[in-house]
């Protein structure tokens, strides 16, 4: 069997037609290709001009259990009929809320409460201020927050401070207090304890950091480095916040990707695969307080929290936190064959299904990624020349053998 059909040379008339239409009225923002999705099935995407794509993407990680998936298509059905699906979920309550609090709650450290709001932006926004609120409490000033090189924590401006991964995204907009340092990805680099440095000089707020930097270019960190910002974040009394927005949700094997690292976070956000944006925290984090944080629509997504809900549960029946390791494993080796072939592929990395792809150059990755969507497999860049390969969490071997053959027929 087959995933991918091309069926029509893409963008197809459909597509084009759409296209034009967002063209004029919207804001052209981080359109890699012209894909027009339409529907779905298993790791395969449909478009509206009936090419099936095989989806090496799951919409980055938002798509852990890929389409129409059967726990999937039920929770739609259950609400099929419900009128009341969105409501102010900060001021009113509902089951749906609680329900994935609970799924939630059981695969996050132990202590820990959630709070719950749209995006990855707006999580990593909550825990910052949950991180100033105890630092408050505790009688400071507002102090710079440390965050690394390299990193992706959405747009919003609190959260764009502690982001520095392209020029575009922060050209010209404002900044809270901030200081940085390296994402040291080798236990031996001689900046691996700058963190203690900096904060033998400098007070600060707060550390926040990814464990794999994913817009960055999929920059798997040093183990000593998290060990040594763990460390750091003790001494001096300073919480570090974990950002498993894109790495979380057993993307990389484990529920969270500092679990590979043996070190917990006091505050972590996650988003993408749980369909809303979470601020999870150890519970002497609690603003102990009505107000200090709220929106419409957090916890108020209905359809999206009950869908929340299903996937952690469908995510530990099927013991996909196994299949990420196990087709993780057979995807890595198979894409390091690529290194030193013809496309310029030069480095490999990731764990279980967070794998990058590193080019020699980005006119190459650039010229990768339209080749293999119009072949009918769908990746997407990281970083200025690296390519993402995170398919859904569901992916069988049969599949992944299908992708690898289409990028070993162009890069190898
Ligand atoms: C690590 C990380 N943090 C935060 C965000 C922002 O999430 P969102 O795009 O949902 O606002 C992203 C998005 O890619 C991310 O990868």
């Amino acid at each position: 069997m087959k995933y991918s059909n091309i069926a029509t040379e893409p963008p197809g008339p459909e597509a084009q037609r759409i296209i034009q239409v967002l063209k004029k009225n919207c804001y052209d923002s981080t359109f890699t290709y012209p894909l027009v999705i339409a529907d779905g099935s298993g790791c395969t995407v449909r478009d509206v001009d009936g090419n099936a794509f095989l989806d090496f993407t799951s919409n980055i990680g938002a798509c852990p259990l890929g389409y129409s998936h059967p726990d999937v298509m039920d929770v739609l059905a259950q609400y099929a009929k419900n009128g009341a699906h969105k409501i102010a979920g900060q001021d009113f309550y509902c089951k749906e809320h609680a329900e994935l609090s609970e799924q939630l709650v059981s695969v996050l450290p132990d202590n820990f409460k959630t709070f719950f709001i749209n995006s990855g932006a707006e999580a990593v926004e909550n825990a910052v201020k949950l991180a100033y609120r105890k630092r408050m409490s505790e009688g400071f000033p507002v102090l710079p927050g440390v965050s690394c090189i390299g990193a992706f924590h959405g747009r919003t401006l609190g959260a764009l401070t502690f982001t520095l991964s392209k020029p575009v995204q922060k050209a010209g907009f404002p900044e809270l207090p901030v200081l940085r340092i390296k994402f040291c990805t080798d236990d031996n680099d001689p900046d691996i304890d700058a963190i203690e440095r900096l904060l033998g000089q400098n007070k600060a707020a707060l550390i926040l950091t990814e464990i794999i930097q994913g817009e960055g270019g999929y920059n798997v960190a040093s183990r000593q480095f998290i060990k040594n910002l763990r460390k750091s974040a003790d001494v001096h009394g300073i919480p570090l916040i974990l950002d498993e927005v894109q790495s979380g949700m057993g993307r990389t094997g484990k529920w969270w990707a500092f679990e590979h690292y043996d070190v917990k976070p006091d505050i972590m956000t996650t988003a993408k695969a749980l369909q809303v944006g979470a601020t999870a925290y150890r519970q002497d984090y609690d603003p102990g307080q009505q107000g200090v944080l709220s929106s419409t629509w957090g916890g108020g997504s209905r359809i999206d929290l009950a869908m929340g809900a299903r996937i952690i549960q469908v995510i530990k029946r099927d013991n996909l936190l196994s299949n990420a390791s196990k087709i993780g494993g057979l995807l890595k080796k198979g894409l390091s064959e690529l290194l030193g072939g013809k496309g310029g592929v030069i480095d490999v990395r990731g764990i279980g299904l967070m794998i990058g792809l590193e080019f020699d150059t980005k006119a190459n990755r650039d010229l990768a990624l339209q080749q293999l969507f119009k072949k009918g497999l769908l990746l997407l860049p990281a970083g200025q020349k690296s390519m993402r390969v995170i398919p859904p969490l569901v992916i069988s071997e049969e599949e992944v053998g299908e992708g690898l053959e289409m990028m070993s027929a162009l890069l190898h």
